[in-house]
């Protein structure tokens, strides 16, 4: 029996993704790959839309990561500052990332969980000056908060900063307002919300915000987000691309299509995350937070009394389902459920029950 993968990606692939892995062995210097490339960076700029003379889709290999520390480094200029809000595992990461890179900036720092404090936001804008980027991570899937982006988006705005945004857990499923949030640049992933393999990351970049980049002189060789865009404009790659992971991103992104695009995929994940929710609360399992606080794409929940994680994950494994613990300390108190990927309600009722028995 293949398991359900209830962690936040990789996700369980439909056949349809899983077959495009096994197209022809393909040169990344070939005019087939060339058609596989141009065709994935369009069918990304339509998952929201956004106009191709205003808006690229930057593909590399490599994991969320490399696209977050890529968007990092390409973004903000030597005189530039940036305020990063932190409220959990990733935005503490995009603070590490400016930090190794020697970039000009600052944490707006919050507990794991905690709502972003606008208020906060606003005194560190308006106070502090010089700062010319705001980052923040959209969904922060340490926790399951999906942040308050148009809220975070109307306080830059009065200080006229642009976005850049951790949209790894989000991308393809919750409503991202590119133009209307001022967001610059999004980091996402293949292997979430849009259900392919994973091994392909990718930044979605205004065009003119790499323009003002051209004074100052690339932080790395690999994630050099200019270069890659040359290139890719130009019909190649700067390096080798994970073939294999573009099939199935090409082919998981027509899926997406298919299947009614963005605001579907957000409804059906909600649609599932429901059942788990109803399901657990009536075994007494609460939910960390609120649903309007909540993302789609994963929650978390108090891990029942007297069952610590290692024995939940070891018996619902046992039943097929894979869960993820909470991070850091907050495996001592919480799991986390995703419903990403090809999952049927019936086996998110399956896994309710299996849920019962072992409480
Ligand atoms: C919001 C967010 N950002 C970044 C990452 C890092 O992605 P990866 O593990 O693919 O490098 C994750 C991974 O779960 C994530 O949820």
């Amino acid at each position: 029996m293949s398991e359900i993968l209830l962690n936040p990606g990789p996700v369980v692939l439909s056949e349809r993704v899983r077959n495009a892995m096994l197209r022809p062995d393909l040169c990344h210097r070939e005019t087939e790959f060339v058609e596989l490339q141009n065709s994935i960076r369009h069918d990304l700029l339509n998952v929201y839309p956004l106009p191709e003379d205003k808006w690229a889709a930057i593909l590399m290999t490599g994991s969320g990561t490399a696209a977050m520390e890529a968007m990092m480094t390409s973004l903000v200029p030597d005189h530039g500052k940036v305020l990063i809000i932190e409220n959990g595992v990733y935005g503490e990461r995009l603070s590490k990332i400016a930090e190794i890179h020697q970039i000009n900036h600052m944490r707006l720092h919050h507990e794991w969980g905690a709502a972003i404090d606008l208020k906060l936001l606003e005194d560190e804008l308006q106070y502090k000056e010089g700062f010319s980027h705001v980052a923040v991570v959209h969904h922060e899937t340490t926790t399951g908060r999906l942040n308050d982006l148009a809220g975070i988006a109307a306080v830059c705005a009065k200080y006229n900063l642009p976005i850049l945004l951790d949209g790894v857990s989000s991308f393809g499923a919750e409503d991202i307002e590119f133009e209307d949030w001022n967001i610059i640049a999004c980091a996402a992933t293949a292997n979430k919300c849009l259900h392919a393999v994973p091994g392909t990351s990718f930044v979605i970049c205004n065009r003119n915000a790499l323009d003002v980049m051209q004074a100052t002189p690339p932080r790395t060789l690999y994630l050099d987000l200019s270069s890659y865009l040359k290139n890719q404009d130009a019909n190649g790659t700067p390096f080798t691309q994970s073939v294999q992971t573009f099939y199935t991103l090409a082919e998981a992104l027509k899926e997406l299509q298919d299947q009614g695009g963005q605001k579907k995929r957000q409804q059906s994940y909600w649609h599932r995350l429901n059942i788990v929710r109803e399901g657990l609360d009536k075994l007494g399992i609460d939910a960390l937070m609120q649903v309007e606080e909540c993302s789609c794409v994963l929650n978390a929940f108090h891990l029942p009394d007297g069952i610590d994680y290692q024995r939940l994950h070891d018996e619902l494994k046992k039943n097929g389902f894979v869960i993820y613990a909470g991070q850091g300390d907050l495996s001592k108190t919480l799991f986390r459920i995703s419903c990403m990927g090809e999952i049927s309600d019936q086996e998110l009722e399956r896994f309710v029950n299996v849920m019962g028995s072992i409480v």
